[in-house]
């Protein structure tokens, strides 16, 4: 059973450090920065990239085996510069479980990421909200998560000198990036809700009953991305946070059909708050204030 190939998932842990040699290769014959921060910009968010100064833009189709993105709102550029004079890693778009991905390359941007220098990584989403308190517009800091997915970027061989077999889980939205994202939102103006955030697979948005489910779950925002990314990230040693953005209400709660339009809309409606605490971000990150390793 063991031997059987076609029981060995693509791309496992031990297979990513040739990957990424290669990846981390490409990107450095077109810059040397190094990253601070990592910024995986989800649907609707991507506008924030396009406020780096000096950026270096990478379509996803030019890093060697990275497919195209193909999910509508999604740009599918890695782009390093500088956001507020610190310098980052952006991915604008991300791959998705549900464009039929192998785990392993939804996680490559974040290890990538990683490679590249950067010791903190935010990941970024538009997600429903579960929370019957959440509207249109809601930001939420990720607390927690949940993963619904049935799927694992870790299952496989492993390489234990780049991560754990059995990686902790506890505490891995750094408490400390929390903290300092809530004094960023405070600072300039934004408010910020704090939850669990469930990744189911997707493509279709949930059935009323699901999210009845995940309420009972403990889940307060519910979305198709993220979560794995998570796992491999706290498995490689980052330093993690999340914002999800609250794009519409979960299935049935407000008996409106969800439409993927509009929740594109409310992402970008909901943009310049999301970017000013973003940049806020980054610049406490990059002071004094919190010991980053
Ligand atoms: N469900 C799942 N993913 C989403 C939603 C939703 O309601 N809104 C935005 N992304």
């Amino acid at each position: 059973m063991g031997d059987d190939p076609d029981r060995i998932p693509l791309l496992p842990p031990a297979a990513w450090p040739a990957r990424l040699d290669v990846l981390e290769s490409a990107v450095r014959t077109r810059t040397t920065l190094a990253p601070r921060l990592g910024i995986v910009l989800g649907s609707g968010l991507g506008g924030l990239a396009d406020e780096l100064e000096s950026p270096v833009a990478i379509p996803f189709a030019e890093l060697p085996g990275w497919p195209a993105a193909t999910a509508p709102g999604h740009a599918g550029r890695l782009v390093l510069g500088r956001l507020a004079g610190v310098p980052v890693v952006a991915l604008q778009g991300r791959f998705h479980l549900y464009e039929g991905h192998p785990v392993g390359l939804v996680v490559q941007p974040v290890l990538l990421m990683a490679r590249l220098g950067a010791p903190v990584v935010l990941l970024t989403n538009a997600a429903g909200g579960v929370d019957p308190a959440y509207r249109a517009g809601t930001l939420m800091l990720i607390a927690d998560h949940l993963n619904l997915t049935g799927v694992n970027p870790l299952i496989g061989p492993n390489d234990d000198a780049l991560g754990p077999r059995f990686p902790d889980m506890v505490d891995a939205w750094d408490p400390a990036l929390r903290a300092l994202l809530r004094r960023a939102a405070g600072e300039v103006s934004v408010s910020l809700e704090e939850g669990v955030y469930a990744q189911l697979l997707g493509p279709n948005y949930e059935t009323p009953a699901e999210v009845r489910m995940l309420q009972v779950l403990g889940a307060s925002a519910v979305g198709m991305s993220t979560v794995v990314e998570a796992v491999a990230a706290r498995w490689a040693g980052l330093r993690l946070a999340g914002i999800s953005l609250i794009t519409n209400p979960g299935a049935g709660i407000t008996g409106e059909p969800l439409v993927h339009e509009e929740v594109l809309a409310a992402g970008e409606a909901a943009g310049p708050q999301m970017r000013a605490l973003v940049r806020r971000f980054a610049e406490l990150l990059d002071g004094a204030s919190v010991s980053v390793p």
